[in-house]
């Protein structure tokens, strides 16, 4: 699939998932495409963890909830590490993890929809206050110095899904200044 064909196909998919197993090989090249991103001053703060082993991500699928994609048969758990990128001229440390994994995160769901598959970014329980990522970062042997902020199933979708609708091009941008609406 090309690269613009992806980017239009992608969606986050919250269906059943196909019982069949996601070969290693396209696990890692979902894996590589996420390391081949940007970082702020290549500081590289994410690390990544393929999940295929089927008891282990049973065990981290009943940590999910609400349960996302219980069906499906592999993960991959995105890490993060704080890493000071610099100090600005005030003193101020700047840190670009979160930048880092978002654009870590998006490569792999292109990758993963190139791919024939479907994935959603799920974040919001992993991180808030019930704290899912620790429960699941303690099952990966993850150390204390590493978040597990974001898993993203990757699998055949079953279901037909509706894509949400994105507000026109021409209200969110523009050529040569910002416009206001009429
Ligand atoms: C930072 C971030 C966190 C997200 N967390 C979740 C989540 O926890 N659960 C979920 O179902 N979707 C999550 N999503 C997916 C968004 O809900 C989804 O991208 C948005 O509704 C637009 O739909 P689309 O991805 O199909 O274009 C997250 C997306 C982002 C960028």
């Amino acid at each position: 699939m090309e690269l613009r064909e992806a980017i239009n196909a992608r969606f986050s998919y919250r269906g059943s998932y196909a019982q069949q197993p996601v070969p290693r090989a396209h696990l890692r090249e979902i894996m590589e495409a996420g390391l081949a991103a940007p970082s702020g001053c290549n500081k590289q703060t994410v690390s990544l963890i393929g999940v295929d082993d089927a008891e282990l991500l049973q065990k981290l699928l009943s940590v999910m909830k609400p349960a996302t994609c219980p069906t499906v048969t592999a993960m991959i758990c995105v890490l993060t590490k704080r890493r000071i990128a610099y100090t600005d001229g005030n003193g101020v440390e700047r840190c670009f993890a979160v930048q880092d994994y978002a654009a870590a995160i998006e490569n792999m769901l292109l990758t993963i929809t190139s791919l024939g598959y479907a994935s959603c970014w799920i974040e919001g329980h992993i991180t808030d206050a019930d704290e899912q990522g620790k429960q699941m970062a303690q099952m990966l042997g993850v150390p204390e110095e590493y978040d597990l902020i974001c898993v993203l199933p990757v699998g055949v979708p079953l279901d037909a899904q509706k894509r949400v609708w994105k507000r026109e091009f021409e209200k969110r941008a523009w050529f040569n200044g910002f416009q206001t609406e009429a």
